[in-house]
């Protein structure tokens, strides 16, 4: 079996839920705290040692794939300067063990579609994560372990699918991708056999509130299923849809309830609550508050 080392995250969005920002910066280049949006979930996705990061992009985006490489002239004018410090975090950036692939997609045709851009790096019977970067996944407040690392071991020892799920409010399931656990629910941290998923279903139809985060791990066999998908909801090729033929047909899709915490950060309120809930752990919490008068 072909160990799981890559991982495709989609970054072709034109980010409309974040506009205006995201009208000439890339919505993945947005800062959360210190560093932008890309880079907390290339950490991500290290820490759970997919460490092959291929980028799913498009014209105008060439910000995000910047943002890993070398930039020489700084690096030599901060070196001159003897900035060590400041160096050692630029060159964090992008490890040794980072290897950095982008591709295009060349329409904006679905999720599925994007990740299916992707299909001719990925071996036959090789298996392969799926990062949505919109989304921010944490773990709680003093604790450190990746909720995307427990699927990969997951993966590893059952070679079962892995859909990262959490609970969403009734009002919100026509938003993600619902799961169906057959009347039941993973508790935090463990995974459980899906009997379907459906996307963006109405809630007199959804089959519970467990939503998809943007977190999978896949087996090759999802590519080959998002060949002839047909359009689905939305009129997009849909990751979800591929992911339902693979429940009919192996039943080997486990729905994995996460333990830390999501911020949807692909829009205005998410990405500002996790500014301030990250930022004020990072110790930026005094500043957080309204300005303090001059004093003389
Ligand atoms: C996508 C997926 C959906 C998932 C969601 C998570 O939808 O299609 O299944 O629940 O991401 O953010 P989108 O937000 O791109 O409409």
């Amino acid at each position: 079996m072909n160990p799981l080392r890559k991982v495709v995250i989609p970054v072709a969005g034109f980010g409309t839920r974040l506009l205006p920002i995201s009208k000439s910066i890339p919505k993945e280049m947005v800062p959360v705290v210190d560093r932008p949006l890309i880079q907390h979930v290339v950490e991500e996705a290290l820490a759970a040692g997919l460490n092959e990061v291929i980028l799913v992009t498009r014209s105008g985006k060439s910000a995000v794939e910047d943002h890993f490489d070398t930039h020489f002239e700084l690096e030599a004018s901060l070196e001159a300067k003897g900035k060590q410090a400041l160096l050692d975090e630029l060159r964090a950036i992008a490890p040794p063990e980072l290897k950095l692939t982008t591709i295009r997609q060349p329409q904006a045709l679905g999720l599925g579609h994007a990740v299916h851009c992707a299909a001719h790096l990925i071996e036959e019977g090789e298996p392969f994560g799926v990062i949505l970067p919109d989304v921010l996944v944490k773990p709680q407040p003093g604790e450190s372990a990746v909720d995307l690392g427990d699927m990969a071991t997951q993966w590893r020892e059952t070679l079962r699918a892995q859909i990262m799920v959490e609970a969403v409010p009734q009002a919100e399931v026509q938003s993600y991708g619902i799961v169906d656990c057959g009347g039941d629910e993973p508790g935090a941290g463990a995974s459980m056999t899906m009997a379907g998923v459906v996307e963006k279903p109405a809630p007199e139809e959804a089959p519970s509130r467990l939503s998809v985060i943007g977190r999978y791990i896949l087996p090759y066999r999802v590519m080959t299923l998002l060949e002839d998908l047909p359009p689905g909801a939305g009129g997009e090729i849909q990751l979800t849809d591929a992911i339902e033929r693979l429940i009919q047909e192996t039943g080997d899709v486990d729905a994995f309830r996460m333990r830390g915490r999501s911020f949807d950060c692909g829009q205005i309120a998410g990405w500002l609550q996790a500014n301030a809930v990250l930022g004020r752990e990072a110790g930026y919490g005094e500043n957080l508050s309204e300005p303090a008068e001059a004093t003389a």
